[in-house]
């Protein structure tokens, strides 16, 4: 399939999805609570690392109506920026938190693709959005994400996984979901290292197994880095 139709079939897809949790869950709305629990749960831990990450800026990836933003990056980040392609999503973000939170920052209306960080963030959540991206889109949008870290920022991934060694093809929302040694290697192209990884629990048996990866710019590039000043 090409490039442009993979990309045209999602924004088709979203554009007729109802602006609420049941529409960005795909009808699996009552996952949500369980999901914000383990995500809130790595995310602790996260901030619990010697060297973590600050507090001042998040960034929510592909956020929907702000889902994510609103349950679990307001409460522990001073301010937290939205990108998403769908434009209804963001209004709808901004008017379930943005009226009533002064912690709503920028939203960036555009696809990951085409889309370069213009701050410096703490931590960057992507979540159920980078199987919209090529594997080739997608290195390079963690290449710039990994630019847009601050001291001891960290980019996590929370992601459908295949038990087969495969890729799969969602012909519905045009997305992937991608087996756990490619996206390991997607890592490694762009240069992060793995520093925690889970599997999601208590999800029901009938969807992908979901991992969340937490990644920081790679040791080798570190020592390059060093080595060149
Ligand atoms: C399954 S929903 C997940 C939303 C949110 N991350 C959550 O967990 O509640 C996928 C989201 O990705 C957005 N999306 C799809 N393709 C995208 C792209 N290329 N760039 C940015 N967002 C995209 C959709 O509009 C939708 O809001």
């Amino acid at each position: 399939m090409s490039e442009n139709i993979f990309y045209t079939k999602a924004a088709k897809y979203w554009a007729n999805v109802p602006a609420t949790i049941a529409g960005v869950l795909g009808g699996y709305e009552h996952i949500s609570d369980i999901d914000i629990k383990g995500s809130k749960a790595f995310l602790n831990d996260i901030l619990a690392l010697k060297n973590a990450p600050g507090t001042k800026l998040a960034l929510d990836c592909g956020a929907g109506i702000g889902r994510i933003a609103q349950n679990l990056l307001i409460p522990l980040f001073d301010e937290v920026d939205l990108v998403e392609q769908e434009e209804r999503f963001l209004s709808a973000a901004e008017k379930r938190i943005g009226e009533t939170n002064k912690r709503l920052g920028s939203l960036y209306n555009v696809g990951l693709q085409n889309f370069t960080p213009q701050k410096k963030y703490d931590v960057i959540w992507c979540q159920w959005v980078l199987g919209h991206l090529n594997d080739f889109d997608l290195i390079a949008f963690l290449e710039r994400c990994k630019k847009a870290l601050n001291t001891n920022g960290v980019i996590i991934v929370k992601e459908n996984i295949t038990s087969s060694e495969e890729i799969e093809y969602d012909d519905e929302d045009s997305s992937v979901a991608r087996p756990y040694k490619l996206m390991q290697l997607i890592f490694q192209e762009a240069q992060l290292d793995v520093i925690k990884e889970d599997v999601q629990d208590g999800f029901p048996e009938d969807i992908y197994k979901v991992y969340s990866f937490a990644l920081i710019p790679n040791e080798l590039e570190k020592r390059t880095f060093v080595l060149t000043i």
